[in-house]
C-alpha cells in the first residue's frame, strides 16, 4: 500500500478525526477469548486529546469486547495499541492504570460490601497518598456520594452504583475513560443525568470512549462514533452525520429512524 492510498484508507476508518498524533491508538485489532475463536476480526479505533468518542453496533457486536481489549482484559492476537505514541498492546490493566487509563466496566463495577469510601479508596490501590489529594475534586463530581460516604455500595440503587464505578475510575485521575455503557439499566431521567456527567468529565479535559446501547443518546453527546457490526468497523463519523446517514439509520438505528427524524425537527434541520 502506498503512504497516500494508506492515508485516505486510514481517512475513511476514521471519519472526522482531527489530524495530529492520536492519544489512542488501536490499529487493526483481532482478539477473541475462546481459542481459535475471533471475536474482534479487524477493528480500529483513535481517540484524540479532548474527545468524547462513542462505539455502537447490535447486541453481540463486539463493543464490550473492544473496550475491554483496549485495558488489556482481552488478548489481543493482532494488530497494535499505542498510548500517546507507545506501544501499550497487552499491557496489564494495573499498568494501564498508572498510564493513566480508567475503565469502568459494563457490569460488576463496584465492590459491594465496601463502603462508598472504600470504593474510591480501591481506585487509588496503588497510590493510596493520592486519595486525600483527589477525593474531594472527584466528590465535586458527584456530590450525592459525598453525603453518603460511610454507605455500603451493595445497598446504593443502579445510578448510585454507577456513580460510585465512575468515581473511583477517576480517582486516579486518568486522561482517558474508557465506559461500557453507563446508562443501561437507569430510568430515563437517571440516564440524562449520566450522560450530562460524562459530557461534565470530558468537559474538564478526560478524553472518553463510551459503549452505548442508546445509539441516538450517544450519538448527540459524541464528537464522533464508531459502529461496529460483527467484530469489524461498519460506519464511523461525527455523531450528527452518523445520525443522519440512511444506511446508518436503516441498519443500526431502524426503530429509532424516527425519534432522529424528530429531533431534527427540534433543532430546525
Ligand atoms: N467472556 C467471554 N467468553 C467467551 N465469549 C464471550 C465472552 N464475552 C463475550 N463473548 C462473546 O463475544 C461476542 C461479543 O460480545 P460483546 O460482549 O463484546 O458484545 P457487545 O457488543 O458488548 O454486546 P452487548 O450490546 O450485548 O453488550 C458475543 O458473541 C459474546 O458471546
Ligand atoms: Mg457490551
Amino acid at each position: 500500500m502506498t503512504p497516500e492510498s494508506q492515508t485516505a484508507t486510514l481517512a475513511e476508518v476514521h471519519r472526522g478525526a482531527p489530524s495530529g498524533e492520536p492519544l489512542l491508538f488501536a490499529d487493526d485489532l483481532v482478539a477473541g477469548y475462546l481459542p481459535g475463536v475471533n471475536i474482534l476480526q479487524s477493528c480500529s479505533l483513535v481517540l484524540h486529546p479532548g474527545e468524547l468518542v462513542g462505539i455502537i453496533g447490535p447486541n453481540g457486536a463486539g463493543k464490550s469486547t473492544l473496550l475491554k481489549s483496549l485495558f488489556g482484559l482481552v488478548n489481543i492476537r493482532s494488530g497494535t495499541l499505542t498510548l500517546k505514541g507507545e506501544e501499550i498492546t497487552n499491557m496489564r490493566a494495573d499498568a494501564l492504570v498508572r498510564r493513566g487509563v480508567g475503565f469502568v466496566p459494563q457490569t460488576n463495577n463496584v465492590f459491594p460490601s465496601l463502603t462508598i469510601e472504600e470504593n474510591l479508596q480501591m481506585g487509588v490501590f496503588q497510590t493510596p497518598k493520592q486519595y486525600a489529594e483527589r477525593v474531594e475534586a472527584v466528590i465535586d463530581l458527584f456530590p450525592e456520594l459525598g453525603k453518603r460516604r460511610k454507605q455500603r455500595a451493595g445497598a446504593l440503587s443502579g445510578g448510585e452504583r454507577q456513580m460510585v464505578a465512575m468515581a473511583r475510575a477517576l480517582m486516579p485521575e486518568p486522561s482517558v475513560l474508557l465506559l461500557d455503557e453507563p446508562s443501561a439499566g437507569l430510568s430515563p431521567v437517571r440516564q440524562d443525568e449520566a450522560f450530562l456527567r460524562t459530557r461534565r468529565i470530558n468537559k474538564a479535559g478526560v478524553s472518553v470512549v463510551i459503549v452505548e446501547q442508546n445509539a441516538r443518546r450517544a450519538l448527540q453527546i459524541c464528537d464522533r462514533a464508531y459502529v461496529l457490526d460483527q467484530g469489524t468497523n461498519a460506519y464511523s463519523g461525527p455523531g450528527r452525520d452518523l445520525m443522519s446517514d440512511p444506511k446508518v439509520i436503516e441498519l443500526y438505528l431502524g426503530t429509532l429512524a424516527a425519534d432522529v427524524e424528530a429531533a431534527e425537527e427540534d433543532h430546525g434541520a
